[in-house]
Formats: structure tokens, C-alpha cells, sequence
């Protein structure tokens, strides 16, 4: 049988649309994995985890759970090979929280790092919001998922779900594997201010982007802060726009020695990177297009997933029922 691995988002901010480090650093390798064969694949859209921080604004929440699922689609996510569906469609994960919260301290969740950090910072005490990574262990255990596709931020919430499943285990018997993060390799994508790519700091270029969007936020996209003009030689090394160019031009290399010399001016050099960037995107800019004319089949499509995880997931729920003899 194959492995079975979750992946999951979070549908945020009002658009919903995810940028390039999203892209390049988490989508990329998903549609990797599913064609690699060797997973059947969960993608999961999560709105419950949405509703942790976000529960007074929800207005824009449906838009943004849409516009996740067309970057999903456009990134090359097949509803063919793939289930891909909301969270809120499969309630399957809700009785599974609730169950786990039977059996996890309290202790285990204040202790996730950035647990305290983020309550503080974001003023939440609620209920909901400590058992974020409770949900994310129901989300993936409830498909007895053997492996995760994580950035590093994610690694704890790995670790706590490998712990519940061992609890549980251990007081009811067998039932849940302990699932891996899958590091994604890959470096961080740099925004239009060198800092990491982030949609809270409005850095950001999105999948969906236009090229001329593109191409008029990499135009006042920071340099090499010592290059002023041409003319002055620069440090590709430290350079925000040199960092795109190593992922979005083939001939990247060329690009140093003109920049070092200062023969290489800095407008035409993010010129260069916008032609091959749009040119890069353009398939996934295109295919949202496409996806876009007919946004009907995108909630059939999300139907279709959720039923077809709704089919593993009750059979785990079935499986943990009659382990913990609540099986009326
Ligand atoms: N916490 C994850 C994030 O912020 C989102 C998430 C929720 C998730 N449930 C998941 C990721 C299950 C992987 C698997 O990115
Ligand atoms: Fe950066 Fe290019 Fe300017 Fe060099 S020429 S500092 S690599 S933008």
C-alpha cells in the first residue's frame, strides 16, 4: 500500500492568494510529490485553523478558500491524483480533536514553541486557539498519514502529533503511525524588501500576479543598499534581486560580473529578472485563467475531495471508536 501524506493551508487575508515563497517553497514540492507516485495524496484546505485567529473576519473567507484552491489547481495539483478539499467538509477532524483532547495535557500545548509568542502578540487566550496543533494532529492522523510536507516553522507541530499518536497507542493499542515532516528543500524566497517573502509585511509577489504587477514590484525592489547607480559596483551576494535571479534565471551567473564591475546597472538588471520571472509563471498564470472561467467545477471539484476524504477518515473514526468502546 502507499504511503499516505497530508499537506494543509491556511486560507488567510482577503484575497487568499498565495506569493512565490509559497510557490517555490511548499506548492512546488507538493505537485512534486504527487507525481512522484509513492503517496496518496490529502490536500487539505483549513478553514477551522483560519477561524483559531481569524474568527471576527470571515467575510472575505470563502473568497480566499476559492482562490487557494484555483493556486492550488494552477500550480499543478490534480484533482485526478489528489483529494483536495476543505477541512470544515470533513467533520471527521473535529470529532478526532475532540477525542485527542482527552488525552493531551494542557502542558503539551503551552509548550509549542511560538504558542506563547503568537497568543501574546495576536491577544488570543481562546480555547480554539491552543488546541491549533491539536487540530493540525487530528487533520493528519485522521487519514493515518505517514509523512507531512513542513516548512522548519512546522517541525514542532510534527513532533506534538507524533506524541498524541504515540498516547493514543499506548492507551488504546495500535492504531495511529507516526507521521515525518518532510523538510521541503529549498532556501527562502526574498520579497521586494530583501526580507523574507511574507504576506504580513506587503512584500510580496503574488502566483497571480500580473507580469506588469510583477515587473512594477520588482522595479522598486531593494539592492544592493551600496549600488546607487550604474556605474558603482555591487555584491550580487547580498542582493535581494540577485536571489530571485539564482531561482528564476537559468543564466544567473552571468549576471555577477557585470553587477561586481558595476557595468551592470541596477534597473536593467531587475528587467532582466521580470522577463524571466514572468516567463516562468506564465503556465501557473495561465492555467488560473483558464481554471477562472469556469469556477463551478472548482466546488465540485472541492465536493469530490471531500468525499473521497471523508472515505479514509471514517474509516480511522470507526477504528477509534472501537478502540476507546464508544462504538454504539
Ligand atoms: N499549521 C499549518 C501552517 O501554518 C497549517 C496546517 C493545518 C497544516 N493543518 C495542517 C499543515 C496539517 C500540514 C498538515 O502552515
Ligand atoms: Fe543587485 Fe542586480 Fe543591482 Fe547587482 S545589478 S546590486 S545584482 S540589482
Amino acid at each position: 500500500m502507499a504511503d499516505i501524506l497530508l499537506s494543509g493551508m491556511q486560507p488567510t487575508g482577503e484575497t487568499g492568494r498565495l506569493h512565490l515563497g509559497n510557490y517555490e517553497g511548499a506548492l512546488k514540492n507538493w505537485v512534486k510529490l504527487q507525481n512522484g507516485g509513492k503517496y496518496d495524496m490529502y490536500c487539505c484546505i483549513v478553514d477551522w485553523h483560519f477561524l483559531t485567529s481569524g474568527y471576527n473576519e470571515t467575510e472575505g473567507l470563502k473568497n480566499s478558500v476559492k482562490e487557494l484552491a484555483i493556486d492550488y489547481l494552477s500550480a499543478g495539483l490534480d484533482p485526478t491524483k489528489s483529494a483536495i478539499f476543505v477541512q470544515s467538509e470533513v467533520k471527521e477532524h473535529a470529532e478526532l480533536h475532540l477525542l485527542f483532547s482527552m488525552i493531551t495535557p494542557t502542558s503539551w500545548l503551552e509548550r509549542v514553541p511560538s504558542y506563547k509568542e503568537k497568543a501574546d502578540e495576536l491577544g488570543l487566550d481562546s480555547y480554539g486557539f491552543l488546541g491549533y496543533p491539536l487540530l493540525q494532529a487530528a487533520d493528519i492522523l485522521v487519514y493515518q498519514a505517514n509523512a507531512v510536507p513542513v516548512g522548519k516553522d512546522q517541525l514542532p507541530h510534527i513532533e506534538l502529533t507524533r506524541e498524541v499518536a504515540r498516547r493514543f497507542n499506548y492507551i488504546y493499542g495500535d492504531l495511529f503511525p507516526e507521521p515525518d515532516g518532510l523538510l521541503t528543500p529549498f532556501a527562502v524566497v526574498r520579497g521586494t524588501d530583501g526580507r523574507k517573502m511574507s504576506k504580513s509585511y506587503g512584500n510580496d509577489i503574488k502566483m497571480a500576479d500580473s507580469d506588469e504587477d510583477t515587473t512594477a514590484k520588482l522595479k522598486k525592489m531593494f539592492t544592493d543598499p551600496e549600488k546607487l547607480r550604474k556605474g558603482d559596483p555591487g555584491r550580487p551576494e547580498i542582493c535581494p534581486v540577485y536571489s530571485l535571479h539564482q531561482i528564476y534565471n537559468a543564466n544567473h551567473e552571468e549576471v555577477i560580473e557585470p553587477c561586481k564591475s558595476g557595468k551592470l546597472g541596477c534597473v536593467d538588471c531587475k528587467m532582466n529578472l521580470a522577463e524571466n520571472l514572468n516567463k516562468a509563471m506564465m503556465p501557473v498564470r495561465q492555467k488560473r485563467v483558464e481554471i477562472e472561467k469556469d469556477i463551478d467545477k472548482v466546488r465540485s471539484m472541492l465536493k469530490d475531495g471531500a468525499d473521497r476524504a471523508r472515505a479514509k477518515a471514517s474509516q480511522t473514526m470507526s477504528e477509534v471508536r472501537k478502540a476507546m468502546k464508544i462504538d454504539w
